[in-house]
């Protein structure tokens, strides 16, 4: 069967920093497997990279003012050290604007163009006549057919969710320049799904029924509905040139060469380390190779129909065997986005906490969104930090070492008789190592990290039981076997935490003195012999203060004001005045009495938030109107001795037990703000206006 393992992650955009949600979607998980795979003596290759084409990286350009090559080569270097940082633990990590990258990827697509495994077709897209460019859906924007909001996307209306395309905007124009678009013809190719919906259908449906029911229920739905040819092509001038005469302006789809980048970062490393890493071939085209594709929900399309049926096309690889996706994490309750700087960087999270990748990652595997949206919040983070590694896992090594250190000189003490306590501890680590594995080879991150976490509840549980600190007055053999006992399983922590917790597994082997640390070996209690010498003892892990949780919070309550503002004045920046109303008579108007009148005085009516009273000098005497515009005037006061116009024709209303003797007219402004009228200059009470 297999004989070797190769796992590739989603390359992320190189067009801003990695969040939290990509590291609990793709990155902790794979690095999780890859580790245990290298744990267990398997050969395995894991393979990343950045997606530094296709528009959200020209898009970045654009709003900070550098090329496109500046960005991608920015945010590639940024992520790639966080990664590593991270301990995110890649054989290779490259990127689709390689020289390497762009002649793999050209001379992939140049095959399949060669053999005819592609269509031409000309459709009309929308062309900004000004600019001289094709626009992609993303690049348009215009009124949503739906809401009727201004500035839906081409592709999305961010306001009422729906989902579009160009066409049905009303008004299209670009989003860049605000010039209005024409249709013009153009022509693409096209990777025909349709040829391919039966062989995918078996390949899917019947033959990989172990896929997640997440992943193999998109796939089923995208194949009920019926596959159609996708473009590869896209008219950009960012992107790698489609290698065929007359095809100038044109490039490869992002979603096609992407994955290609797979391929090409294998090659780059088996080229360069051909002694270490072997032919790439052999990674890619032999059928002793398992392929695992790591990604986030939005992918999985890409992954299990667009790409394997290229890769299908092609004719000489393999294809993945498994292509385990997770849901979304939200932060705090919304969305992670980008854009809206909603998110916890990796790389500021690096900075912010220093040494504790570990927690992150404990964090972000024991709510990973495995079969549903998760959350994070900063709160449950401390809380699983304080309540968890530090008071069960930290807090048992740490009294098994200090109490060694206290009665037996830092020495591995020798044990004796065992208890029936003893056994039944001892009893629950036999199969500690066959529970993991097959969690672990099932991808269920989340509960084989419980089930570790469950080793470590026990062994706190052990000590606190044994209470060895009050047996070494009376019975040193008894003390000696429960702490050597104790360090055993702390070993067991150590081996068992390795994929999950790389670092503090490395710093717990150091203070037990642990050299190598032994898959197999995993459940045995004779890791540590008697007599060996600890390490140097210091606490695995930390408590987490309020303070910098609160740091982070308020740094998120910061961004959540800023982008109501943005929204704000987005929407102003957007606001177009209501249609004209249909046409009135003239005799319908001359049966309005609109008038001016003189404010002499104004102010809220007690217990209603939104009536203002004022009292009015009309020409004939005083006269009192209420009016809802108390939430645009804070301080009414300021409407004293200004003249309103105002209908004095209306029948009396009582409101609030207040009778109300006509209508003051007011603006409706774009914030939704009231604005009372007047007139030019003064004029004389009760003068009628018309
Ligand atoms: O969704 C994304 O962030 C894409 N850049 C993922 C690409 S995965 C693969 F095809 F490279
Ligand atoms: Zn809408």
């Amino acid at each position: 069967m297999f004989k070797r393992t190769l796992v590739t992650t989603a390359l992320p955009y190189a067009n801003g920093p990695v969040h939290i949600g990509h590291l609990a979607g793709v990155y902790v998980p794979a690095d999780i497997y890859v580790r245990y795979l290298r744990l267990k003596g398997r050969e395995v290759l894991f393979v990343g990279g950045s997606d530094e084409h296709g528009v959200p990286v020209t898009i970045r350009a654009r709003k900070e003012g550098i090329t496109t090559q500046q960005v991608v080569d920015r945010y590639h270097e940024l992520i790639k050290s966080s990664f590593e940082r991270f301990g995110i633990s890649f054989d290779v990590y490259s990127r689709t604007t390689s020289a390497i990258h762009h002649k793999f990827a050209s001379d992939f697509f140049r095959k399949l163009y060669d053999e005819g495994k592609f269509i031409e077709q000309t459709t009309e897209q929308f062309y900004d006549p000004e600019t001289g460019h094709f626009l992609t859906d993303r690049n348009i924007r215009g009124e949503c057919p739906h809401c009727h909001a201004a500035g839906a996307y081409g592709d999305q209306c961010e306001k009422c969710g729906s989902t579009l395309s160009p066409e049905e905007l009303i008004n299209p124009y670009n989003a860049e320049t605000g010039n209005a678009l024409v249709k013009k013809p153009t022509s693409h190719w096209y990777l025909p799904l349709d040829q391919y919906q039966q062989w995918l259908e078996k390949w899917i449906l019947e033959d990989h029924k172990e896929w997640r029911p997440n992943v193999y229920g998109q796939c089923k739905s995208w194949l009920d509905g019926g596959l159609r040819p996708r473009a590869v092509t896209r008219d950009l001038d960012w992107g790698i040139p489609v290698p065929v005469e007359g095809a100038e302006g044109k490039v490869l789809y992002v979603w096609f060469d992407a994955p290609i980048g797979y391929i090409s970062n294998t090659k780059e490393l088996c080229d360069a380390q051909p002694e270490r890493f072997g032919k790439w071939e052999t990674w890619w085209k032999d059928d002793t190779t398992r392929l695992i594709h790591f990604i986030g929900k939005d992918n999985i399309v890409f992954h299990c129909i667009v790409f394997p049926a290229m890769l299908k096309a092609e004719g000489s690889y393999i294809l993945p065997d498994n292509v385990p996706s997770n849901e979304f994490l939200n932060l705090e309750g919304d969305k992670i986005s980008t854009s809206r700087n909603w998110a916890v960087w990796l790389n500021e999270y690096l900075d912010d906490f220093p040494g504790k990748q570990d927690v992150l990652r404990y964090v972000l595997t024991a709510n990973a969104p495995e079969t549903k949206d998760n959350d994070f919040t900063w709160a449950d983070f401390q809380a699983r930090n304080n309540n968890e590694l530090v008071a069960i896992y930290g807090n048992f090594v740490n009294r098994a070492l200090v109490l060694t250190n206290k009665y037996f000189g830092g020495k591995v003490p020798t044990s004796s008789d065992f208890t029936d306590y003893d056994r039944q501890t001892i009893d629950e680590f036999k199969n500690v190592k066959e529970q993991l594995e097959s969690l672990l080879e099932e991808f269920r991150f989340r509960d084989a990290l419980k089930e570790a976490m469950n080793l470590a509840r026990i062994g706190n549980k052990y000590l606190a039981d044994t209470e060895p600190w009050k047996l070494a007055k009376t019975d040193m053999d008894r003390t000696a076997t429960i702490l050597n006992l104790s360090l055993q399983i702390a070993a067991n922590l150590s081996i068992a935490f390795e994929p999950f917790l790389p670092f503090s597994s490395e710093k717990l082997r150091k203070m037990l003195g642990m050299e190598t640390v032994n898959w197999d070996a995993l459940g045995s209690l004779n890791l540590l012999s008697a007599g060996a010498q600890l390490g140097e003892v210091s606490l695995l892990f930390e408590k987490m203060d309020d303070e910098p949780i609160q740091k982070q919070l308020d740094r998120l309550a910061r961004i959540k004001k800023e982008n109501e503002e943005a929204a704000k004045q987005a929407e102003l920046a957007n606001w177009k005045p209501q249609p004209v109303k249909t046409p009135v008579s003239i005799d319908d108007f001359d049966k309005m009495d609109i008038r001016v009148a003189t404010v002499l005085n104004c102010q809220p009516v007690k217990k209603s938030e939104r009536l203002l009273q004022f009292t009015l000098s009309d020409g004939f005497g005083e006269r009192t109107i209420l009016s809802g515009i108390a939430q645009s005037y804070p301080d009414p006061s300021v409407l004293i001795g200004k003249q309103v116009l105002y209908i004095a024709n209306f029948p009396p209303r009582k409101m609030m037990g207040i009778e109300s003797q006509g209508m003051i007219l007011s603006a409706v402004d774009a914030d939704g703000k009231l604005v009372v009228t007047t007139t030019f200059r003064t004029v004389h009470d009760g003068a009628a206006v018309g």
